[in-house]
């Protein structure tokens, strides 16, 4: 068995994480393949124009690409070449047939362990890097063993980094996950996994479980973050009844130990390609094995997410004297949470939509995301996207944050008041700016949760 490493899908997950095993493992050769060509071209770009945005990483390719790390779109040389093949194409939510709207889609998957089992010329260690749901393995297995020449062992390896902050979770992982059969040929494959990381994450924090466990508790993991956000959000609409305030109520219930201050933060809610879909896998799941009252509970949380964006346009609606038809409204932030261009599932993609169906005029600001704004917005009419930021609120009614990039609080809102029709809100849905300061130059001054 060599020590060489093939990954199979250059996305969010399979291009950082290999970036980095490359470096803290010179003595590895890591191939990153997929099937869109655009995608390798750009990892490959001479310019480092890479296909995704994240702080650092650009950095990591530029030290370890053509070194030890390699992009390619012939999947058959490269898994020929490793012993060791991760995977990490997307899992989407099942749109069709049989538990359509909840279920993970893993047509992708399943055509990877096709080609897997089609080019293999020696055993394989097949490590799941992709979220799937509880007993995908067993299914891999199945497909990967089925009269097969050589022998497949399959293992789940969950990816817990966050995307914005990918670089430093991947160095700095809080606890690495490698789940395995087993038996001895999983015990031992489980090692060849530890091996990998163990180069850099101290031993402790490289936790290992059956399979089924490390399949689960991705899911889980992601489901308990989700519920937070939930939960402070379902606390901030009755602080804005109440007059309470949200950030505050927060940090007193975050500094009791138990319960520790992060994942605490009201705003529009949570969005990402995984939380709504790590939590409607597991609702499926649950309705499966017949626990109806486990995946209600976990129904609401999504539902308590979708409310929330409901009640900030409402919200708007309100404070806009019930009418919002050719009002302009300006979007500051597109993607789902600072630092990254993703807009997959994001809070203002559902309150874009929302004010459209209002008829407002929408001006759509992002500093790295505005060509995936462009694109998940193409079919509404009369929308602009504006790369500079006092553009975009020129002769707008009312400017809401969306997206909690540091360059907000920094930029000249005495600059913005005077570019906007009066009277002139601000509505922050990420309560990062100052919004004393914001009523001392004129604004009128939105919160959530306060
Ligand atoms: P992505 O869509 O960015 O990347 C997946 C890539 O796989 C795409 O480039 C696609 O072209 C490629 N692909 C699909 N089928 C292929 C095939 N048969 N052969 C070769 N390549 C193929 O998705 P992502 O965000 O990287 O997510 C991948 C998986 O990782 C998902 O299961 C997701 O739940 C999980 N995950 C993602 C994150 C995150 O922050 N994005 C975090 C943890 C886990
Ligand atoms: C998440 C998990 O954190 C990560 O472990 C997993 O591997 C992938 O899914 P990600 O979606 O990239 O990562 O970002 P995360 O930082 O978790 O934020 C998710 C969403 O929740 C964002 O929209 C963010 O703005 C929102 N959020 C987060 C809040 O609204 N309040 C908070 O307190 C924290």
């Amino acid at each position: 068995m060599n020590k060489d490493i093939v990954c199979i899908g250059a996305g969010y997950i399979g291009g950082p994480t290999m970036a980095v095993i490359a470096k803290m493992n010179p003595d590895r050769r890591v191939v990153v393949v997929d099937i869109d060509e655009r995608r390798i071209a750009a990892w490959n770009s001479p310019d480092f124009a890479l296909p995704i945005y994240e702080p650092g990483l650009v950095e990591v390719v530029r030290e370890v690409r053509g070194r030890n790390l390699f992009f390619s779109t012939d999947i058959k040389a490269a898994v020929k070449e490793c012993d060791i093949v991760f995977v990490g194409v997307n899992t989407p939510t099942k749109m069709f047939g049989r538990g359509a709207g909840r279920a993970s889609d893993l047509q992708y998957w399943e055509a990877t362990a096709r080609e897997i089992k089609e080019w293999a010329d020696g055993d394989k260690i097949v490590i799941e890097k992709s979220t799937l749901p509880v007993r995908t393995a067993a299914a891999m297995e199945a497909i990967l063993n089925h009269d097969a020449r050589y022998r497949f062992t399959v293992l789940s390896n969950p990816e817990f980094l966050a995307e914005g902050t990918a670089v430093r979770d991947l160095l700095e992982p809080d606890r690495v996950l490698i789940g395995g059969p087993q038996d001895e040929a999983g015990r031992a494959a489980v090692a060849e996994a530890v091996e990998i990381y163990a180069s850099w994450v101290p031993r402790e924090r490289i936790l290992t479980t059956n399979v089924w466990s490390a399949e689960l508790t991705k899911l889980a993991a992601n489901a308990f973050l989700a519920q937070r956000v939930s939960s402070i959000n379902a606390i901030a609409g009755l602080c804005e009844a109440t007059g309470a305030d949200v950030d505050e109520v927060a940090r007193v219930i975050g500094a009791d130990r138990r319960i520790g201050p992060k994942f605490l933060k009201a705003g529009p809610g949570f969005g990402g390609s995984c939380f709504k879909k790590d939590v409607l896998n597991l609702v499926y799941l649950c309705e499966s094995f017949g626990l109806h009252t486990a995946a209600e509970y976990w129904s609401g949380v999504i539902r308590m997410n979708e409310h929330q964006q409901e009640r900030i346009v409402s919200r708007l609606f309100r404070e806009m004297f019930n009418t919002l038809a050719n009002r302009k409204i300006a979007l500051f932030g597109f993607a789902f949470k600072a630092d990254t261009g993703d807009t997959r599932e994001t809070p203002a993609g559902a309150v874009a939509r929302l004010l459209a169906a209002e008829h407002v005029r929408l001006a759509v600001t992002d500093p790295k995301a505005l060509g995936n704004a462009r694109r998940d917005l193409a079919d509404l009419d009369g929308v602009v996207f504006e790369e500079d930021e006092y553009k975009a609120a020129e002769g707008a009614d009312a400017v809401v944050l969306m997206t909690d990039w540091g360059r907000y609080p920094a930029l000249d809102w005495r600059r913005i008041y005077g570019v906007m029709r009066k009277p002139a809100l601000v509505y922050d849905t990420r309560n990062c700016l100052d919004a004393a300061a914001l009523r001392e130059i004129g604004f009128r001054v939105l919160n959530v949760g306060k």
